[in-house]
C-alpha cells in the first residue's frame, strides 16, 4: 500500500519563517517530522519550540557548508527562500534574485547531497507560474524560476545515482507577504482572480500538503517533476 507518512523524517526548510515555508514547517511537524528552519530573518518572538531555527543567507556558500556540517541526518531538503524586486532590470538586482532562487538551490543541493544519499532522501524546490509565463515586472524572478524547473530535472537525473529524488512545486497565486502588492492593487487583483478557475487566491496551507506528499514514499516514482498547485491558473 502507498505510505504517506513522513513520521521521524528530518526536514530542512529554507525560507521557513516566511508564508509558504512556515506552512510547510507546520505541516511536516503535524505529520511527525523533525523540522529545521533556515532563514535570513529569524523572528525574536513566537518561535515554535519544536523547531530548530538557523540564521542563513542562501547566497553564502560558507554558511550553507557550516549548516550542513552541523546537521547529522537529513531526509528532506526544501528550498523555499525567495524574494522579488521592482528593480530587476538592474543587472545587479537581477543577479541577486538568481543567486537566491537558483544558485542557492544548487549550493544547498551540493552541500546536503551526502546526507540525502545516506537517507535515500529527497529535495523539493519551489518554482512559480512565472517559470512558464513572462514576468514583465520581475524578469529576474521569472528567469530564476524557469531555471529552478530546469535545475530540478538536471538534479533529478544526476542525484538518482545516489537514490535521491528531486522535484519542485510551482505555486500559483498564494496569499503571502510576497504577493501583498498584487493583492492590494484592485486591477491586478481582479485580473489574477478572474483567470483562476477556482476563483480565489491560494492560502499557504493549500500548498503544504503537496510538499508532505512529495516527501513521502507514496511519491517514490515521482522524480524531476514540477507540480503546479495553482487552482488551475496554468491551464487557462
Ligand atoms: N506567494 C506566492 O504567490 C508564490 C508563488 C510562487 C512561488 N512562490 C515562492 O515561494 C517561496 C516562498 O515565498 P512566500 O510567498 O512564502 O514569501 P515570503 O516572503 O513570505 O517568504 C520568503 C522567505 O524567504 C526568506 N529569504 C529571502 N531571502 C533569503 C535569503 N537570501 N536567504 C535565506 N532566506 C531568505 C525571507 O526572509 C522569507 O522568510 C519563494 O521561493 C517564492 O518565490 C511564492
Amino acid at each position: 500500500m502507498p505510505d504517506f507518512s513522513v513520521e521521524g523524517k528530518q526536514v530542512l526548510i529554507t525560507g521557513g519563517t516566511g508564508g509558504i515555508g512556515g506552512a510547510f514547517a507546520k505541516a511536516f511537524l503535524e505529520h511527525g517530522a523533525n523540522v529545521i528552519v533556515a532563514d535570513l530573518v529569524i523572528p525574536t518572538s513566537g518561535l515554535d519550540p519544536r523547531i530548530r531555527y538557523a540564521s542563513l543567507d542562501v547566497r553564502d556558500s560558507a554558511a550553507i557548508e557550516a549548516l550542513a556540517a552541523s546537521v547529522d541526518k537529513l531526509d528532506v531538503l526544501v528550498h523555499c527562500a525567495g524574494r522579488a524586486s521592482r528593480e530587476e532590470y538592474q543587472p545587479e538586482v537581477f543577479a541577486d534574485i538568481l543567486d537566491i532562487h537558483l544558485v542557492g538551490n544548487l549550493r544547498l543541493a551540493n552541500a546536503f547531497r551526502p546526507h540525502l544519499k545516506s537517507s535515500k532522501g529527497c529535495i523539493i524546490n519551489i518554482a512559480s507560474m512565472y517559470a512558464y509565463f513572462g514576468s514583465p515586472s520581475a524578469p529576474g524572478y521569472g528567469a530564476a524560476k524557469a531555471g529552478v524547473v530546469s535545475l530540478t530535472k538536471s538534479l533529478a537525473i544526476s542525484f538518482a545515482a545516489d537514490g535521491i529524488r528531486v522535484n519542485a512545486i510551482a505555486p500559483g497565486w498564494i496569499n503571502t507577504a510576497l504577493t501583498r502588492g498584487a493583492q492590494e492593487n484592485e486591477e491586478v487583483n481582479r485580473k489574477i482572480v478572474s483567470r483562476i478557475p477556482d476563483g480565489r487566491w491560494g492560502e499557504v496551507e493549500d500548498v503544504a500538503g503537496t510538499a508532505v506528499f512529495l516527501a513521502s514514499s507514496a511519491a517514490r516514482l515521482i522524480n524531476g517533476a514540477t507540480v503546479p498547485v495553482d487552482g488551475g491558473y496554468s491551464v487557462t
